[in-house]
């Protein structure tokens, strides 16, 4: 065991440079500081679109905040829930502005988090080596759509209640067990005080916990192998004497200025919101919720909040007359594997197998219960996106140009997923729903052909930067 050792400071030094020698002693404070801001060189070409993992960072310390005050005055029961709320936006002193920056910060959550994963895909930021630092963040986009759904429950008006019920009892639709499952969730035959009281105690603090054990390792997982940037060159390939990124610049204080920029146009935005349309329209907390719950009146429309609707979409667009385009779909995509890749004969065996599985389960079993299925792969999709992207390069900037078309086309499709998950459904909306859910899972499935096609551009050795 090494001897304990403290720097031998000259007797006359300042008082703060011996108390911080005092801890640097007993705990690594300077060398962190220098490891994670000080002396953490990242790429010197970093664009707008790097400012919102450190907005995410202060959107999640905004709702620890107003939840901890929030909690001061809640009550976990569904016979006080409501009116605890109603208590909070009239009584208790700024009780409205914590309960608006907490459910305006949900949304804002959403919106920062899905810009940052927009990030991730023009930049190829998941690619090697940073295949964790995106399994982390799918980790902590699952545990936040989970927070946003047990916390949902918590006022307890109607589209609380109503929300809650169809979403658990989606459970049910699994075979065999989904009965038994849906009522162990709710802890009750109906959505009820038992399932009000564990979903609070998960969004309070199971969740969170993991959330932010989650993006401890977001960070470190991506400090252990460097940021990527707008151009995708690894810049630790080329070093100075010193063992320095010549295209990276020290995180602080470069770019901590810049973040506080970004913080303060989220500030303004957030700001904005908060005092002139806290509701938005209905998109950021719903109408029917200033409602109290009612277990015996069912809303005429009951939708999720915006968030969710896209993927709410895809579960809507399965409905019996499509399984037969999701058989076809399974064939053909088998079909593909086997001819179309280089692909061992045992993979191409298991591809087969499965796809029969598939294609006979879909023949026996309800088509709500494939609904479940593709609602729950098309946000677990996103964590196979380091394996089936085949591009020789990272950045969009590089791409055969047509792959930018390709890209507009998934974001327009999502958006219609998303809009139309907010609206009731039609029988139009959903044959556009049902084209736009092959296009959803065409985008990822097919990525390993396309995104190898094409005439790529010549990746420049240094990054691309304009001095200003
Ligand atoms: C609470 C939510 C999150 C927080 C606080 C967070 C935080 C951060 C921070 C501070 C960075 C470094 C700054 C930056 O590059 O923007 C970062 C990078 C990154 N994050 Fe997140 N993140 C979150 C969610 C996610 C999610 C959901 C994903 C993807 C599914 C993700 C994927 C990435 C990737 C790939 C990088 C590296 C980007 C690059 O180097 O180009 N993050 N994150």
């Amino acid at each position: 065991m090494m001897a304990f050792q403290e720097k031998k400071l000259p007797a006359d030094a300042a008082i703060a440079d011996k108390a911080l020698n005092w801890v640097d002693a007993r705990f690594p404070l300077t060398s962190t500081w220098k490891a994670h801001l000080s002396e953490y060189y990242a790429p010197k070409n970093f664009n707008f679109w790097y400012a919102f993992g450190s907005l995410a960072l202060l959107v999640l310390v905004i709702q620890i905040v107003t939840g901890i005050f929030l909690v001061m005055h809640y009550k976990p029961d569904a016979t006080l829930a409501f009116a605890s709320v109603e208590y909070i936006m009239r009584d208790v002193p700024w009780g409205w502005l914590v309960r608006y920056m907490h459910s305006t910060g949900a949304s804002a959550f959403f919106i920062v988090v899905y810009l940052h994963m927009v990030r991730g895909l023009l930049y190829g930021s998941y690619r090697k080596p940073r295949e964790l630092v995106w399994l982390f963040g799918v980790g902590i986009f699952l545990c936040l759509m989970g927070e946003a759904f047990m916390g949902y429950l918590l006022p307890w008006g109607q589209m609380s209640y109503w929300g809650a019920q169809v979403i658990v009892n989606l459970f049910g639709a699994i075979p065999f067990i989904g009965p038994d499952l849906s009522l162990w969730i709710r802890g009750d035959y109906v959505v009820s005080d038992a399932t009000l009281n564990r979903f609070f105690s998960f969004h309070v603090i199971a969740i969170p916990l993991v959330l932010i054990g989650l993006v401890v390792a977001h960070i470190i997982a991506l400090h252990e192998v460097g940021s990527n940037n707008p151009d995708g060159i690894e810049i630790k390939e080329k070093l100075d004497a010193k063992g320095v990124p010549l295209d990276g610049v020290p995180f602080h204080p470069y770019y901590s200025v810049h973040d506080v920029m970004a913080v303060a146009v989220f500030l303004i935005v957030f700001s904005t919101v908060i005092f002139f349309g806290p509701e938005m329209g209905g998109y950021f907390l719903e109408y029917n919720n200033f409602v109290p719950a009612d277990s015996l009146k069912t809303p005429p429309h009951i939708a999720p909040v915006w968030y969710f609707t896209p993927y709410y979409s895809i579960l809507r667009a399965t409905t019996s007359d499509f399984i037969i385009w999701l058989i076809g779909g399974v064939i053909a995509y088998v079909g593909l594997i086997v001819l179309k890749t280089k692909l061992s004969g045992l993979i191409k065996a298991i591809a087969v197998g499965a796809g029969v599985v598939i294609v006979g389960s879909m023949l026996i079993f309800d088509a709500k219960f494939f609904g479940v299925v593709l609602m729950g792969v098309s946000v677990m999709i996103l964590a196979g996106l380091p394996w089936l992207d085949h591009s020789l390069v990272k950045s969009i900037r590089y791409r055969p140009s047509w792959h930018k078309y390709i890209y507009i086309l998934f974001g327009i499709v999502f958006l219609v997923l998303g809009y139309l998950g907010v609206q009731p459904p039609t029988a139009v909306g959903t044959k556009i729903a049902q084209v736009c859910t092959f296009i959803y899972f065409g985008f990822f499935l097919l990525m390993p052909w396309w995104s190898a096609m094409g005439k790529f551009k010549p990746v420049p050795d240094r990054v691309t930067y304009q001095p200003h």
